[in-house]
Order: structure tokens, then C-alpha cells, then sequence
């Protein structure tokens, strides 16, 4: 029989609600709480929270077809559009299929060369801080990320616009608030945020146009393109023949995979590198594995499996600190998930933080220990009950990408240097479109003993 799952009496609404504002790990905490299965009605809405393996593996995998992107990714759509990773059905399809080849094995040889050499120009630029006042690691690792999606993906030099990193702040910013107040401030209002969100949405597509302008330029001149960027343009003249459509569906492509590929990436080395920094030990033994492997020279391809403690660093701090920290859907029909019945149109949640750091899956799971993921424990656990890269047909397109740059960086950083946080500093998790951290990472820099 389908029953209704169990939810909050009415009267912890207002509190449920106000934690959405202040507290929305709290919130989904505090959901997980009332059991696997949670329903909330705010009027005619209906939510429903997640929080088992076999029941994300429903709503992600086996009948992701009913499960179209939701809450938190609809606001976003204002800067994103119809892009990859907002876009659904027919549209998501063929966006796919043109980027998909992009991150072919073939092409992972040259990413890796680009990989590391961002990684040596990081590792040089922080230690000019040497013996200095703290540097934000956090900005610095953003900078990074971006360089290598530029040079990876796009074929283009992102280094020369720094105003995109600072334009995706902002437009998360609103998208967040949108997400809070439920669309209900209108976004004609001419308050400070929205003004915020417009200059920095009109930077993002300015550059997008600038580089679509110079890699167009490029293709005319016949220099052939495998790349991102070069396939989403040929991808977007098949669509559709007119020149406003095509700029607008481009703008929207560019900038989703800009804000996609890097502030993940950024976000899993900013909390590996604080939680390499609080446990001496882990780090040390990072550091042995990367001089050992590496020696003194910069990684390539065939060293990623040889770094394999510090992968399960990388895995175990995505585990703790998962960038995208929640996985928003809207059911299309009604459906039953786990003998529990979901109405048509009810928001669904599956949250990875929360799913992570369930105790009846994970043993002690505040604790950072990165043997959780020595191969026979993976195998030991079911498999959606980690989930930092998704899952089913919407499982990220990057990440093999990702991983890559997060071990390199990890494991090059941490040969060269000893980076320590100020006294007293604590980091928080700030949940955005991905999971930030509130006020950067300030550490200063000095030689690996
Ligand atoms: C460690 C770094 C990364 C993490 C943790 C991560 C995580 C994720 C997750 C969880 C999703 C699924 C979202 C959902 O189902 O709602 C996703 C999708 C996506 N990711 Fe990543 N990602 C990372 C790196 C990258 C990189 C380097 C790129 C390169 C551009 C990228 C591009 C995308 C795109 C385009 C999608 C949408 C795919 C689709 O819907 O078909 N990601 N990512």
C-alpha cells in the first residue's frame, strides 16, 4: 500500500522555514531527522526529502525520466537559460550529446599537461606569500580552476577576464535569495541585489560573446575544433538559424559550463586543503605518496592511479564537504518511492551532505578518514550513498576532470608547501549553488618541511 511519508507537525513549520533563510544544511539535517522518507506541505506545495541510497537511486537512475531539475535550479535558470545542467528532456539530450565528446579518455593525455602546468604556476604563485601575511587559498584555487576549464574546455585564455569569478558570487547570490523568498520579491524591483544580478549576468555573457566571437574567428579560419566550446557553437547553428537565438542559446551553454567546471572543482580543494591542514598525519602521508610518485616534477596522465591515497583524501573531503550539496528535482507525475506515494509536481530533495554524514551508513561520520575509501570499503557500501558527482543520466559530465585537477593540486600543493590556517580561524560551509566557504580560505604559505 502507498502511504504518505512522515513530515513536521504544522507548528514546526515556521522554524522549518526560517532555518531555509539562516540554515539550510541545518534545515536538511533536521528533515533527515524525522526518518528516510519526509514530506512537508507549505500549502499547496508538497516537498519530499530523501535520504536513503535504494530511494536516490529511484529518483536519480531508474525513473530519472519523471524527475525534471528543481527547486534552486529554477532560479538559476535567470542566468543559465536552457543550458546542460538546468535544461531538461529533448533539449538536455542533444546539449549532452555535443558535449559529451569533449571529455572523450583521448583528449584526458592533454588535460592532464594542462592540469599540471596550472598546478606549477599555482604552487609558484602562492609561494611568493612565503614567510608573508595569509593569502586567500580559496581565490587563489578559483583562479586555477577556471585557467584549466579555459584551456581544457574552451581552447581560450581565461585568465585575462577575473571579473567572471567575482560575477558568479553575485549571481548566485540572488539565486539563493530567489530560491529563500520563493520567488515572491519580483525581479523588476529595482533593489541594490537585483541591479547586482543584472551587471554581473550582463558580464558573464560579455565574455561568453567574446570568446565565442574569438573561437568563431578561429573556426572560419579553418583551425579545426574538438573542444567544448567549438562543439557547443557548431551544436547550436544545427538548432536554430537565427542570430539572436544562437547568441542567446551560446551565452547560456558557455556560462553553464564556466559556472559548472569551476567552482566545484574550486570548492573540493579549498575543504581538502583545510582538512589536510587540521590532521598533520593525513598530510604528511599525502605529501610521502606525492613526493615518491612525482619526485620533483610535474604530474601526467599515468601518475593519476599511482596517487591513490590522495584520491581517497580528495573523495573523503567530497564526502564531508560534497560541492553540490543537494540535488533538486520536481516530479512530473505521480510515482511511488519506496512504498511512499509522491504527488505530480511535488518538489523532491536528495541531499548528499546529509546522505554522507548518515550514521547508520557511514561509521563515525564526522570524522575525516580517508581509508573509507580503500576499494574493499567501496565495495562494502551501497553505491548511491555517495553521490558528489550525482547520478543516472544526469551524472556530471566533468568528472573525470574534476577528480584529475583535485588529486594534481592536492598532491603538488601539498609536496611544496605547508599552508596554515590563522589562529582561531574555523571554516563554514556556506551552501550555495555549490557549497562555498563563508569568507574565503586565509592561510599563509611557507616551504614543506
Ligand atoms: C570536483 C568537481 C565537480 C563536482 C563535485 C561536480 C558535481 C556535479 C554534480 C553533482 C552534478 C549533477 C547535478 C544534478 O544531478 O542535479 C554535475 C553536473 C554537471 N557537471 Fe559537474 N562537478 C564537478 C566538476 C565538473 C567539471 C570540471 C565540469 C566541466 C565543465 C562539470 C560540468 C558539469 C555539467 C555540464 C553538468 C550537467 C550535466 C547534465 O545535466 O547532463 N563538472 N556536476
Amino acid at each position: 500500500m502507498r502511504a504518505d511519508p512522515p513530515g513536521p507537525p504544522v507548528r514546526a513549520l515556521p522554524g522549518l522555514l526560517r532555518k531555509l533563510a539562516v540554515d539550510r544544511l541545518g534545515m536538511m539535517k533536521d528533515a533527515a531527522d524525522l526518518g528516510d522518507a519526509v514530506r512537508v506541505s507549505l500549502g499547496p506545495k508538497k516537498l519530499y526529502v530523501f535520504n536513503r541510497p535504494d530511494y536516490a537511486k529511484h529518483v536519480l537512475a531508474d525513473n530519472s525520466a519523471n524527475y525534471h531539475k528543481g527547486i534552486g535550479l529554477v532560479q538559476a535558470r535567470r542566468v543559465l537559460g536552457d543550458g546542460l545542467l538546468t535544461s531538461d528532456g529533448e533539449v538536455w539530450r542533444a546539449q549532452r550529446q555535443a558535449v559529451q565528446p569533449a571529455f572523450k579518455p583521448g583528449r584526458i593525455n592533454r588535460q592532464a599537461d594542462a592540469v599540471a602546468e596550472e598546478g606549477g604556476k599555482l604552487v609558484a604563485l602562492l609561494r611568493a606569500h612565503e614567510g608573508g601575511g595569509p593569502v586567500d587559498v580559496l581565490q587563489e584555487v578559483t583562479g586555477l580552476t577556471l585557467g584549466v576549464l579555459g584551456r581544457t574546455l574552451l581552447d581560450s585564455d581565461l585568465t585575462a577576464h577575473e571579473s567572471v569569478a567575482h560575477a558568479f558570487e553575485e549571481v548566485q547570490d540572488q539565486a539563493m535569495l530567489e530560491m529563500v523568498t520563493q520567488g515572491m520579491v519580483p525581479s523588476w524591483l529595482p533593489l541594490p541585489p537585483q541591479a547586482r544580478f543584472r551587471r554581473a549576468r550582463r558580464e558573464l555573457y560579455r565574455v561568453a560573446d567574446l570568446l565565442v566571437a574569438d573561437r568563431s574567428a578561429r573556426m572560419a579560419d579553418g583551425e579545426p575544433g574538438e573542444d567544448g566550446l567549438s562543439r557547443i557553437i557548431v551544436a547550436a547553428r544545427l538548432r536554430d538559424r537565427r542570430p539572436e537565438q544562437v547568441r542567446r542559446m551560446l551565452r547560456e551553454e558557455l556560462v553553464t559550463l564556466l559556472l559548472a567546471g569551476h567552482e566545484t572543482t574550486a570548492s573540493t580543494l579549498g575543504w581538502t586543503l583545510y582538512l589536510l591542514e587540521r590532521h598533520p598525519e593525513i598530510r604528511a602521508a599525502v605529501r610521502e605518496e606525492a613526493r615518491t610518485v612525482l619526485g620533483d616534477r610535474l604530474p601526467d596522465v599515468s601518475d593519476l592511479h599511482r596517487l591513490s591515497y590522495t584520491t581517497m583524501v580528495v573523495q573523503e573531503a567530497m564526502r564531508l564537504y560534497p560541492p553540490v550539496w543537494v540535488l533538486p528535482r520536481v516530479a512530473q507525475q505521480e510515482d511511488e518511492v519506496g512504498g511512499y506515494a509522491v504527488s505530480a509536481k511535488a518538489d523532491v530533495l536528495i541531499c548528499p551532505y546529509v546522505m554522507h554524514r548518515n550514521p547508520r551508513l557511514w561509521e563515525d561520520p564526522q570524522r575525516f578518514a580517508p581509508e573509507r575509501f580503500a576499494p574493499q570499503a567501496v565495495a562494502d557500501r551501497p553505491r548511491y550513498a555517495y553521490l558528489p558527482f550525482g547520478a543516472g543520466p544526469r551524472f556530471c559530465v566533468g568528472s573525470n576532470l574534476g577528480m584529475m585537477e583535485a588529486v594534481f593540486i592536492t598532491a603538488l600543493v601539498t609536496r611544496d608547501l605547508d599552508l596554515r590556517t590563522v589562529p582561531g580561524f574555523r571554516a563554514v560551509a556556506e551552501p550555495m549553488l555549490s557549497l562555498r566557504m563563508r569568507g574565503g580560505l586565509p592561510m599563509t604559505v611557507s616551504s614543506a618541511p
